[in-house]
């Protein structure tokens, strides 16, 4: 059984329009990235060869990875072009009273869930 926790990871203020940031959360790497006025969080590691993604432009409700432009929809984290081949994982934001959150989940035993474990094979 899971259990959702949400956790404060930045200002509002510290998140610009049209931009992503990189934060560290329990070992997880996390880019918060705010378009058209809300903000989304994905794992800020491009499954293709591990990249920051926080980095890269975002257009179009989509972020693209700024070493090999794989691009992102920044609401599913679904890959709409390579050279990634599988999707990045993403957070329930909740943005109040001038801060933002994300929701990660717990296992059984009280560990975070970690982000998708498959190799992935390099083009
Ligand atoms: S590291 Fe992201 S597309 Fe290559």
């Amino acid at each position: 059984m899971s259990e959702s926790v949400f956790h404060k990871l930045a200002e509002s203020a510290e998140l610009e329009e049209g931009k992503g940031r990189p934060f560290e959360l329990e070992g997880h790497r996390i880019a918060l990235v705010r378009h058209e006025g809300t903000v989304y969080a994905l794992d800020d590691l491009c499954p293709h060869a591990d990249a920051s993604i926080a980095f890269g432009p975002v257009e179009n409700g989509c972020i693209a990875c700024p070493w090999h432009f794989a691009e992102f929809r920044l609401e599913t984290g679904e890959v709409l072009s390579g050279p990634a081949v599988r999707d990045i994982r993403t957070y329930l934001v909740e943005e109040k009273d001038g801060e933002v959150g994300i929701c990660l989940e717990k296992n059984a035993a009280g560990e975070l869930r970690k982000s998708a474990p498959e190799e992935e094979t390099f083009s």
